[in-house]
């Protein structure tokens, strides 16, 4: 049968989580939809087919879920980038802010090698805090980031913005 859904249509919204007055894009019925799951990741994919990417960096813990499938759909390795303390190697680390609380997170120092392109995969940018952190780390590796893909933007916290302001390319799928 045809699927006249789109991503959004797999996407709920949950009240009060994890704080009262947020209201929580849940994509973990987008994930166990295997129409919507396919939909979202090639629609990921689709404006980078061509572009140099030699490594998918996902960002704990729903980035890992995308950017798997999106590094596997582009024949190029992924790289994890972690909340505090999870990662065995040596590491550097990035604090930052995000809609709901502060976090740091890390990468492993040999995991990007200088001048590798890079995309940057997540399920959703809201105010940019844990992007631009992710970004941080990649840039300080020496890596060159090709692009930013989301499923979901909250526009109003301007997390779009914020990446654009630093030269980063941002695609998402819905708002
Ligand atoms: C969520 C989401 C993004 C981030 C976006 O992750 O998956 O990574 O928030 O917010 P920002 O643009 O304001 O930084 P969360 O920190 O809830 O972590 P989790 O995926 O490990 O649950
Ligand atoms: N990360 C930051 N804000 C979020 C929201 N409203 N829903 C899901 N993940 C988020």
């Amino acid at each position: 049968m045809p699927n006249s859904k789109t991503v959004s249509d797999y996407i709920r919204a949950i009240p009060d989580f994890p704080h009262e007055g947020i209201i929580f894009r849940d994509v973990t019925t987008l994930f166990s939809d295997p129409r919507g799951f396919r939909m979202a990741v090639d629609q990921l994919v689709h404006p980078f087919v061509g572009q140099r990417i030699d490594k998918v960096v996902g960002l704990e813990a729903r980035g890992f879920i995308l950017g798997g499938a999106v590094a596997h759909q582009l024949s190029v390795g992924f790289v994890p980038v972690r909340k505090q303390g999870k990662l065995p190697g040596d590491v550097l680390s990035e604090a930052y802010t995000l809609e709901y609380g502060k976090a740091v997170v890390e990468i492993h120092t040999d995991a990007i090698q200088p001048g590798e392109r890079v995309l940057v995969v997540d399920d959703l940018l809201a105010t940019g805090g844990t992007a631009t952190a992710g970004i941080k780390l990649i840039e300080r590796l020496g890596g060159e980031i090709t692009g930013c893909a989301f499923v979901v933007d909250l526009p109003e916290l301007g997390g779009r913005k914020r990446l654009e302001e630093l030269g980063m390319s941002v695609h998402t799928l819905c708002e």
